[in-house]
């Protein structure tokens, strides 16, 4: 559209912002950045404008999941747009897939605040967020009315039906469910089941967030019996939609560090007795590794650089049980190219970050794939496939 290209230093301003920014409440920071992107995405030529300075992958970095072809594989984690607000935006930066969620059937305030704490000196996050969410409708809701909006400023003719595709860009929409807090552990299967009912026409694929550490038992849906019940009912349901209306939506399974191996192992025999596509390793962990800041006795699960190892090695477990026929989403502690090439060879098919956005601001998309593809050009990898689990 435009014929020049004026790329801004944007990890250079965002280290001159990053003060300010971190003066005040993190969720408050967190809200406003939202609002605003909210707002600036509604005006004509503001993505194509973001898209510009973000999107410029390397062909190296080209990778398949779930039978398509990604541009790059380099993911949002769930957690950060949890309502679908800001999708289309957190495209144009540079997100090979952007996973949004969790969400719930119904909306709910989540926990009491404050529930977000930056750990500065250990570059990491506490949160005790609870799923705060506005629940699946709303989520619903947004989908279409932002694919409609999106479309028309972009002068593009589409056509309308409960089948048409959720993504408006190249990337890949994933969609993270959860169930509600008043919901009991017994009935849990419902609230997926509800969740992924709605949402169905809008997800390219769906993540069961089984490992949060915010509410109540939750976790205990990893383990072998209720993880049977729970796949069994979500799985029923996902193939009668995709029965219903041709489609293929994948299924993945997002894990807690927290697990013991003989936990995880057994939990992975039983993904393998259902038609399960994926699984995520991890979400955030409530250990306390040695750690500097403040807020370490905070309540919550912790993510960023103290979970980097921690992710990483269940990486590698979970690539010696399944082998490359499901894949692993790698996410924890992600801050750069190297660390999401660790991640790579331990066994990910593609990864996934949010803490280190917090810190690193927007251009971290553009310098982790560049970092990224320099490391598999200069290790003779042809393309990211064939560096997944490289290590083993
Ligand atoms: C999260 N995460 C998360 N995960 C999830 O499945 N559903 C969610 O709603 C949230 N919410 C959430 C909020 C906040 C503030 C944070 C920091 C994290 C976990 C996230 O998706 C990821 O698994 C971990 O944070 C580890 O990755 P990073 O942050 O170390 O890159």
């Amino acid at each position: 559209m435009l014929g020049w290209k004026l790329k801004l230093p944007l990890n250079f301003l965002y280290r001159k912002l990053r003060p300010f920014l971190f003066a005040g409440d993190a969720e408050k920071v967190h809200e406003r950045m939202l609002s605003s992107v909210e707002f600036f995405s509604k005006i004509p030529g503001f993505l194509p404008l973001l898209r510009q300075q973000f999107i410029e992958d390397n062909p190296l970095l080209r990778t398949e999941l779930f039978a398509k072809t990604l541009q790059n594989p380099i993911g949002l984690a769930a957690g950060f747009d949890k309502d679908g607000r800001i999708h289309p935006a957190l495209f144009a930066l540079g997100f090979g897939f952007v996973e949004i969620g969790t969400v719930t059937p119904r909306p709910q305030d989540g926990n009491p605040r404050p529930r977000l704490f930056r750990l500065l000196e250990d570059k990491a996050v506490i949160n005790h967020m609870g799923f705060n969410n506005q629940g699946a409708w709303k989520m619903a809701e947004r989908l279409v009315a932002n694919t409609l909006k999106i479309k028309s400023a972009d002068a593009e003719i589409f056509e309308l039906s409960r089948d048409y595709p959720a993504n408006i860009d190249s990337g890949m929409l994933g969609i993270n469910i959860g169930k509600n807090k008043d919901t009991t552990l017994e009935k849990a299967t419902e609230d997926y089941v509800s969740a992924l009912s709605t949402l169905h026409p809008f997800a390219e694929y769906f993540t069961l967030n089984i490992s949060s550490p915010n509410t109540e038992d939750l976790r205990n849906l990893q383990e072998k019996e209720a993880l049977r019940i729970l796949l069994d009912a979500v799985c029923t349901r996902r193939d009668e939609l995709n029965r219903n209306h041709s489609r293929n939506t994948p299924l993945l399974v997002k894990f807690s560090p927290d697990l013991d191996e003989d936990t995880l192992e057994k939990s992975v025999r039983v993904l393998q007795e259902f038609s399960i596509q994926g699984v995520i390793a991890s979400n955030t962990t409530v250990e306390r590794p040695t750690l500097k800041s403040k807020h370490q006795t905070e309540t919550g699960g912790l993510s960023g650089i103290p979970l980097q190892k921690r992710s990483t090695a269940m990486i590698r477990t979970l690539f010696a049980e399944l082998g490359a026929d499901i894949p692993i989403i790698g996410v924890g502690g992600i801050f750069n190219g190297a660390d999401a090439y660790e991640k790579i060879k331990a066994g990910a098919a593609a990864v996934q970050i949010y803490t280190a956005l917090i810190y690193e601001g927007p251009g971290l998309v553009r310098k982790v794939k560049e970092e990224l593809a320099n490391l598999l050009e200069s290790d003779g990898y042809k393309s990211v496939s064939e560096a997944v689990g490289a290590d083993h």
